[in-house]
């Protein structure tokens, strides 16, 4: 006879709930604008591999997935920008076999991916130092924003070889040089001029930035351009980022009031 029936009834752990659950019908804040332009931190690639006995490698691979994933949501929802952090400036400090793997994917993805991602009439664009790259890596980079340049779907940001503190040196660079060069005074330097020579000064800030794996954080990410964004840090590991964790980050940044520093909330055309 098996012994089970006869053993103490071990009673399962609920599991716990989603940390931001979808709006409920009546809560009366469902209405709040959808956001225009998300922000993604797609972190927990390692972990997610570690905790099954993969290699880091692997959890990278499974990454590309979910972003695949995640292009298809978001353009679904009809959000009209993406930005994904794919590469950190920081992250040259990995081993180089992981550098190697991680410029493997890249490669991969955009020759893989890119003629679907021009077929749904997806706009890429590249934000983040390119001076440094391999040649090879920054015609692909090119390639990517060239061919769907006048696509009019979802603008994917692709932020690689990214660092925000890098990104307000390089303004501050060019606008010393103007500077020196007398084409404008120093006091002519206003918030709108450091804006005006970002990376991609043409585009409104992020919404909504989301980060995956838990940690709450921005790792330099954005970060002139998310001083009002909101931040919803989701427990998912990125590899398992799916439609139902992003629906219900929206639901979350639905239900926030955003005031940007006054006392009323503020709607952003
Ligand atoms: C964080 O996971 C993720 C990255 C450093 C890179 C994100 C890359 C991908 C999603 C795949 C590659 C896609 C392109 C287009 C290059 P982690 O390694 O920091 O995870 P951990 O914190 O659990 O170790």
């Amino acid at each position: 006879m098996p012994e089970a029936s006869a053993s103490p009834k071990v009673t399962e752990a609920a599991a716990p709930p989603p940390p931001y659950p979808p709006p409920q019908a009546g809560e009366g804040r469902e209405g709040f604008e959808p956001p225009r332009h998300v922000a993604i931190i797609m972190d927990g690639n390692g972990r997610w591999a570690a905790e099954r006995g993969l290699p880091r490698r692997e959890g990278h691979r499974r990454g590309v997935e979910a972003l695949r994933r995640a292009v298809r949501a978001v353009g679904e929802s009809g959000i009209e920008i993406l930005t994904i952090y794919s590469f950190s400036s920081e992250n040259w400090s990995r081993p180089a076999t992981e550098i190697r793997d991680l410029m493997g994917l890249l490669r991969r993805f955009i020759r893989n991916d890119l003629a679907e991602l021009h077929a749904n009439n997806v706009r890429v664009r590249i934000i983040g130092e390119r001076r440094n790259l391999e040649p090879e890596i920054r015609r692909l980079l090119e390639e990517a924003e060239e061919l769907t340049r006048n696509n009019e779907g979802l603008l994917l940001i692709v932020a690689f070889n990214y660092g925000a503190r890098q990104e307000i040196a390089r303004a501050a660079e060019r606008i010393a040089s103007l500077v020196a060069a007398g084409a404008m005074a120093p006091g002519d330097v206003t918030e709108d001029v450091v804006a005006s020579h970002l990376d991609a000064p043409d585009l409104p800030d992020p919404d909504l930035v989301i980060r995956t794996s838990g940690e709450q954080r921005l790792s330099n990410f954005l970060l002139w351009q998310s001083a009002y964004s909101e931040l919803v840090f989701v427990p998912t590991y990125w590899p398992d980022f799916d439609r139902t964790t992003l629906e219900n980050a929206i639901a979350e940044y639905r239900r926030r009031e955003r005031r940007f520093g006054g006392l009323r909330r503020v709607v952003k055309p």
